[in-house]
């Protein structure tokens, strides 16, 4: 299928179609989060309206594509290297806390994440997927975890941690898209934008990463970005929390391989 098509069918059903998303939390979201959403739907409607009236439909070319900079910018990719998917994550970072200290705080143990194919997204609409970023934190995923509610992006991956401090990307899940595997290592790291979007109880947005793929990767890959965060944040301590807890985020994962 031809991207233009594909762009136009992806964003032309997300509106139009209006397919069944799962519920939004209208208790637990922020104020100023039904607005996001508002913004997500009035930016995807303008988005569906101007590729209608443009004579040379949009590209999707990878090439193109510009990862998103946070205030102190994460070192860029190594040179030589090429953008060969971009993902948006959605699912939980995992925490654990030691109960039996009164001053413990809560200590990073994981993460599990769906990952939905956002390639073409970003390379032709990087605006409408930073903001799919901001609207996806305030949906769950559905049970079995194949939708990213507001849109219609097909699963390409999952995301867990196979150590305490190893991250998984597994991008082989996909029938048709077999792009590789890489057991990762956190070499950077870089606040969110203060701008970034909350979580679904108000939680700041986890940093932006940049991770280097451990020896044994598949498909080429080489480094990972996390950008584009949204909520996933521990509470600054433990009072009030059980041994462990998983809080909601969502990301955008930029792959980078040889
Ligand atoms: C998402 O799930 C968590 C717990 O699994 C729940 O606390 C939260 O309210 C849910 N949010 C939405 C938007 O459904
Ligand atoms: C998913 O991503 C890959 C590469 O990142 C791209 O080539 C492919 O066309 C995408 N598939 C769909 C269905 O969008
Ligand atoms: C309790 O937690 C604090 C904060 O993480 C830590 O500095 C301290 O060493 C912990 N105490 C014990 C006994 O584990
Ligand atoms: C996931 O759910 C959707 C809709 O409920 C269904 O169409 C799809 O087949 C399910 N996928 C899997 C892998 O169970
Ligand atoms: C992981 O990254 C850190 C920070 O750059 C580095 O010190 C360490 O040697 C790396 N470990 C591996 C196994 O590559
Ligand atoms: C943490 O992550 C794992 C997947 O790695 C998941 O199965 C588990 O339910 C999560 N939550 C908690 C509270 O441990």
């Amino acid at each position: 299928m031809r991207a233009s098509t594909f762009i136009l069918s992806a964003l032309g059903s997300s509106v139009f179609a209006a397919p069944t998303f799962p519920d939004l939390n209208v208790a637990a979201a922020l104020p100023g989060g039904i607005d996001t959403v508002a913004e997500y739907f009035n930016l995807l409607a303008s988005k569906v309206q101007a590729s209608k009236i443009l004579i040379q439909a949009p590209v999707c070319d990878l090439s193109k594509a510009f990862l998103p900079a946070a205030p102190t910018p994460l070192p860029p990719p190594t040179a030589g290297l090429y953008l060969k998917h971009v993902a948006l994550g959605r699912g939980t970072q995992n925490y654990t806390c030691d109960l039996k200290n009164a001053t413990a705080v809560p200590v990073a143990n994981g993460a599990v994440a769906t990952l939905f194919n956002a390639s073409c997204l970003a390379s032709t609409y990087p605006d409408l997927a930073s903001s799919l970023s901001r609207a996806a934190i305030q949906f769950n995923l559905t049970e079995n975890e194949s939708k990213l509610a507001p849109s219609n992006l097909g699963v390409s991956g999952l995301h867990y941690f196979t150590t305490t401090t190893t991250p998984f990307f597994n991008l082989d899940v996909s029938q048709n898209l077999k792009l590789g595997e890489a057991q990762c290592n956190k070499t950077n790291n870089t606040p969110a934008p203060a701008n970034a979007a909350k979580g679904q109880k108000g939680e700041p947005a986890v940093p932006w990463l940049k991770l280097v793929a451990k020896a044994g990767a598949s498909g080429g890959l080489q480094e990972v970005y996390r950008v584009e965060t949204a909520g996933g944040s521990a509470p600054a301590s433990c009072k009030g929390l059980t041994p462990t807890f998983e809080v909601q985020y969502a990301a955008q994962y930029w792959f980078y391989a040889k």
